[in-house]
C-alpha cells in the first residue's frame, strides 16, 4: 500500500516520484501504470471497500448513489451487488439503473426540476418515489404519478462546500408544510424529508443545521398529521484527495461529519412518533478517489506574462473539457511517473483546447511540476473519479472523450 506524499510546500501536491497518496490502492496505481494510452480508470473493489465503510459508519443508513456522479454501468452495477440503490435526476438515468439490476423500489427520481413527461415516463418505468420542491411540481406528480409517494427538498445554505447547490433547490420550511399538505389532498403519499447540504462539503455544522431544519418540519407536520417514513440526507459528503483551488490538501473531518449524522439520526428519530428510515444519497464521496486519469504532458512551456513576470504554463492532454470541470473550483493531485527526483518549477496548469477557462485557476494556483516535463510524458490525475464522464463534452475541439477502463471482478 503506497504511502502519504509529502506534499511540495505551497502546493499541497505529492512531490513526483515519491510515494503516493494513501487512498491511491496498490490496484489502481498498478492499473495507471500499465496504461500506456490517456483513459480514466476506475478501481472497483476500491468504490466497494468506500461503500463498506460508509454503511459501517452509518448502520441502517439506505445508500442510494447518485448516479450522476459516475453513470459507468460496472461501477453501477457494482454498487447494487452491494445493496446500494440509486438516486437518478431523469427516466435515461433511471433505465441505466435498471439495467444495472436496481429493482424500481430502490430507485428514487431525486431531482426536483421535471417535465409532465419527465414524470410519466418515471413512473411508466415503475419508480414510485420522487423529490418535489413546490406545489407547482406536486400538481404534476399527482396528475402523471397518481399515488406516489413524495419527499419534500429542503432548501439549505450551502456554506462550508466546494459547490453549494443552494438557490435553485429545496423550499423553506413554511413552504415544505404547504408542499406536503398539498400532496395528502392530491392522492400523493407525503413520505419524507431530503436535504443537500452543498456537495464537497466540509463543514460537520453542515449537517447539524440542516438536521435542525428538519426537525422544525417534522414536528409541524405531525401537528398536521403527516407522518414522514423516512428522512433522506442527500448527497455532499466529501472526496478526500482533493486539493482546493490554491493546492492545499482539504483534508475533509470524515469522522466529525459521520458523527454528526449518527446523533442527528438519532435526535429525528426520538422527535418522530412513527418508525423513521434514512437515507444518504453520496455521489463524489463514493467514487472520486477511486477514479484517476492517465493522461501526458502536452508541453511545459515559458512566457512572458501581461505582468512582465516569465509563467510557465503545464498544457496536459486532458482538461476542464475532457472531465476535469471542476478544476476552476479544486485542484487534482497530479502524479509524474517518470519523473521522479526533477527539479520542480511553478506552473500554471491548463487543458488541452482553445478555450482559457480550461486551465486551474491561475491567482494563487501555481502547481509544482517537473521542470524536465516533456511532451509525451505520462502523468496521472488523482481524485478525478466524480463527475469526470458524466462532464466530459463530446469532443470540444476535436478532442474525444476518454475511453473508461474498469478493473477489479464485475
Ligand atoms: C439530489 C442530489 N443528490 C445527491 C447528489 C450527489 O452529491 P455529492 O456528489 O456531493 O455527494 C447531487 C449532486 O448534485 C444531487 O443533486
Amino acid at each position: 500500500m503506497p504511502g502519504q506524499g509529502t506534499p511540495v510546500p505551497g502546493s499541497g501536491i505529492p512531490v513526483p516520484g515519491e510515494d503516493i497518496p494513501l487512498y491511491v490502492t496498490a490496484r489502481l496505481r498498478a492499473a495507471l501504470a500499465a496504461a500506456t494510452e490517456d483513459q480514466l480508470v476506475f478501481d472497483l473493489p476500491g468504490i466497494e471497500e468506500r461503500y463498506a465503510t460508509l454503511v459501517r459508519e452509518l448502520p441502517g443508513v439506505a445508500v442510494r448513489f447518485a448516479m450522476k456522479a459516475c453513470p459507468v454501468d460496472e461501477v453501477l452495477a457494482c454498487l447494487v451487488r452491494r445493496g446500494s440503490g440509486f438516486d437518478a435526476a431523469s427516466p435515461n438515468e433511471i433505465a441505466q439503473a435498471l439495467a444495472a439490476g436496481a429493482a424500481p423500489g430502490d430507485i428514487h427520481y431525486g431531482n426536483t426540476v421535471k417535465s409532465d413527461r419527465n414524470i410519466a415516463e418515471a413512473y411508466r418505468l415503475g419508480v414510485r418515489d420522487f423529490a418535489t420542491d413546490c406545489v407547482e411540481d406536486v400538481w404534476a406528480l399527482a396528475a402523471h404519478a397518481p399515488g406516489a409517494r413524495v419527499f419534500c427538498r429542503l432548501a439549505t445554505d450551502g456554506d462550508g462546500a466546494l459547490w453549494g447547490l443552494s438557490h435553485k433547490f429545496g423550499c423553506s420550511p413554511a413552504d415544505a408544510l404547504r408542499v406536503m399538505e398539498t400532496a395528502r389532498d392530491t392522492g400523493l403519499v407525503p413520505s419524507g424529508l431530503s436535504v443537500h447540504v452543498g456537495s464537497q462539503q466540509m463543514s460537520p455544522d453542515a449537517w447539524r443545521n440542516a438536521v435542525e431544519r428538519i426537525a422544525g418540519v417534522l414536528v409541524a407536520l405531525r401537528g398536521r398529521d403527516i407522518h414522514l417514513d423516512h428522512v433522506n440526507l442527500g448527497g455532499g459528503l466529501p472526496a478526500l484527495g482533493c486539493l482546493d483551488r490554491h493546492g492545499t490538501p482539504l483534508d475533509p473531518p470524515l469522522d466529525k461529519i459521520f458523527a454528526v449524522l449518527r446523533d442527528g439520526m438519532r435526535h429525528l428519530r426520538e422527535l418522530s412518533g412513527t418508525p423513521l428510515d434514512f437515507r444518504l444519497e453520496p455521489g463524489r464521496h463514493l467514487v472520486a478517489d477511486h477514479g484517476a486519469m492517465r493522461a501526458h504532458v502536452s508541453r511545459l512551456s515559458a512566457r512572458r506574462a501581461a505582468t512582465g513576470e516569465r509563467q510557465h504554463w503545464l498544457y496536459l492532454s486532458c482538461g476542464k473539457f475532457n472531465g476535469l470541470y471542476e478544476m476552476d473550483a479544486l485542484q487534482y493531485p497530479l502524479v509524474f511517473p517518470t519523473r521522479g527526483g526533477s527539479e520542480l518549477v511553478p506552473a500554471v496548469v491548463a487543458g488541452p483546447t482553445c478555450d482559457s477557462d480550461d486551465a486551474y485557476s491561475h491567482e494563487g494556483g501555481l502547481v509544482h511540476v517537473p521542470r524536465s516535463a516533456a511532451s509525451g510524458d505520462p502523468v496521472w490525475i488523482l481524485s478525478c473519479g466524480a463527475y469526470a464522464t458524466s462532464y466530459t463534452t463530446r469532443g470540444f475541439n476535436g478532442f474525444s472523450p476518454l475511453p473508461v477502463s474498469v478493473g477489479g471482478p464485475r
